[in-house]
């Protein structure tokens, strides 16, 4: 016998309803996070009863759950909705995204492929973000990715592939054994997601070279030529070169057309990390600073990075989509389409069987924000990066750290010359963020412990700037008493 239908299955009216209702909740919490603190420890009793309750025997209704996440998730944020946070990467969800969230899961389709509204979108959404950055954008040269670490690991496997059949084998049926090491050239600077792709596909973290930046923490080129001569003599197989265009730490964008030669040169796989800074193309005057990275083999860009498509969404896109096809396609006779097309399935290009529909927040982020809203978002951003640079460079208490090429502004507290200022640093951040009135991270840079404040909210004023500048002075001044 058949049990009855189950009591959560699919009741029209009920979702109406509470749906409604978590429309205005999701609309009121949005509004009125700039009026609370930017962010605050999750208290002990609030921890504990969202770490260690129990599935439920019987299922709950709609607005019992509705009301648990409006009262004990809402009010716990990371704090990136606000436009006084300044941390990390991690920027507000654009309102358009968040409208169609719902809808994709309503949809709940798996993007693997098929004929459906969710892959033809993404290809559109791609071959955007392609043409945002003037990247060449061969039709289907890219997928949507969790973000920006796996879109990573997409371009490397397609990297690795290639230079392996040029070499007359391939590393998927042999693996790497036996045959002489690829490295891979990053600078200091890059971020650890390159190393992390690097160690999961073999290569072995002692194969990664960390070339050394110039005085703008940008790639020493003449470095680069130096290791790739220094490996080649050494018997050992050069496979890929990544530049960034936008460091975690300072935001710098690396030579990317000395890059760009070096990897012609000697026939290396050229890799640019734009996940964070490739949009910062689009601001007034920076072009320059990225030229070169048109002749990328593969691009990394995190559309839930500067653009506040929701979480998550990075963005692999290939000069020659065939490279990662060749790295990825295993198609199961279970899922062999007939129909599928020139390009087949995305699935064939990336590790993920499902995929989740991230397409529909990307395309809605960005047609909601428009060609122009982009740029100005850019703009914005980038124009209060320099204007904190200028306020620090104005303020004898402060110290800028690097020059100012995307949205991020590294500096450093220096209320007095000498010792001590690394710990008084390293403390800084976790004193500013316990005061709720301005959210920054740290790092380190050029060997010192620093500051650094990354701007990506359309919201944030030059006010804002200054409150965090006495923020600082503020919570250093907690931290030596
Ligand atoms: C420059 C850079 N590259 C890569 C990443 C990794 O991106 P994701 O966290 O989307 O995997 C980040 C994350 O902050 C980043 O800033």
């Amino acid at each position: 016998m058949i049990d009855p239908r189950p009591a959560n299955g699919t009741d029209g009216e009920d979702l109406r309803v509470t749906g409604a209702k978590a429309a205005t909740i999701v609309a009121g919490h949005l509004a009125g996070l700039a009026a609370r603190p930017v962010w605050q420890p999750v208290p002990a009793a609030e921890r504990a009863w969202l770490t260690d309750q129990q599935l439920p025997e019987a299922g709950r209704a709609l607005d019992d759950l509705l009301e648990d996440a409006r009262t004990h998730v809402l009010p716990h944020p990371m704090g990136n909705g606000h436009p006084r946070f300044f941390g990390w990467v991690n920027s507000p969800p654009n309102p358009a995204g968040v409208l169609v969230e719902p809808l994709a899961a309503a949809f709940n389709p798996s993007c693997a492929g098929g004929d459906h509204a969710g892959p033809h979108l993404e290809r559109a959404v791609v071959r955007w973000l392609a043409e945002l950055v003037a990247f060449p954008h061969p039709p289907g040269g890219g997928l949507l990715t969790s973000g920006a670490s796996m879109a990573t690991v997409i371009c490397l496997a397609a990297a690795r592939q290639r230079a392996a059949l040029a070499d007359g084998w391939d590393a998927r049926e042999e693996g790497l054994s036996g045959r002489p090491p690829m490295v891979l050239y990053v600078t200091e600077e890059g971020h650890s997601c390159l190393h992390k792709a690097a160690q999961l596909l073999g290569l072995g973290a002692r194969h990664v070279r960390a070339v050394p930046v110039d005085a703008a923490y940008r790639m020493d080129v003449g470095a680069l030529r130096a290791m790739v001569a220094e490996d080649l003599a050494a018997g050992l197989r050069p496979f890929c070169v990544a530049g960034s265009a936008g460091t975690v730490n300072s935001g710098a964008v690396d030579p990317l057309g000395e890059i760009a030669d070096v990897a012609a040169e000697h026939g290396l796989w050229f890799h640019v990390d734009g996940a964070y800074g490739a949009l910062g193309i689009l601001a007034d005057g920076a072009a320059p600073h990225y030229a070169g990275l048109d002749r990328a083999d593969s691009l990394a860009l995190d559309p839930h990075k500067w653009l506040g498509v929701p979480v998550g969404c990075g963005c692999a896109l290939l000069r020659d989509p065939g490279a990662a096809r060749a790295a990825f396609s295993l198609v199961p006779s279970y899922l062999i389409d007939d129909n599928a097309g020139e390009l087949g399935w995305f699935a064939e290009y990336g590790p993920e069987q499902t995929r989740p529909f991230r397409a529909l927040k990307t395309w809605a982020t960005m047609s909601h924000l428009g060609r122009s809203g982009i740029t100005s978002l850019v703009n914005h951003t980038a124009g209060l990066a320099r204007r904190l640079a200028a306020m620090v460079e104005e303020s004898a208490d402060f110290e800028l750290l690097a020059p100012v090429t995307t949205s991020i502004t590294a500096f450093r507290y220096r209320p007095h010359p000498g010792d001590g200022l690394d710990t008084l640093n390293r403390a800084i951040p976790g004193a500013v963020q316990a005061r709720g009135n301005a959210f920054l991270t740290g790092t380190r840079l050029g060997g010192s412990d620093a500051l650094r404040a990354c701007f990506l909210h359309p919201d944030t004023t030059e006010h804002d700037l200054a409150v965090l500048l006495d923020e600082i002075r503020l919570a250093a001044k907690t931290l030596r008493t």
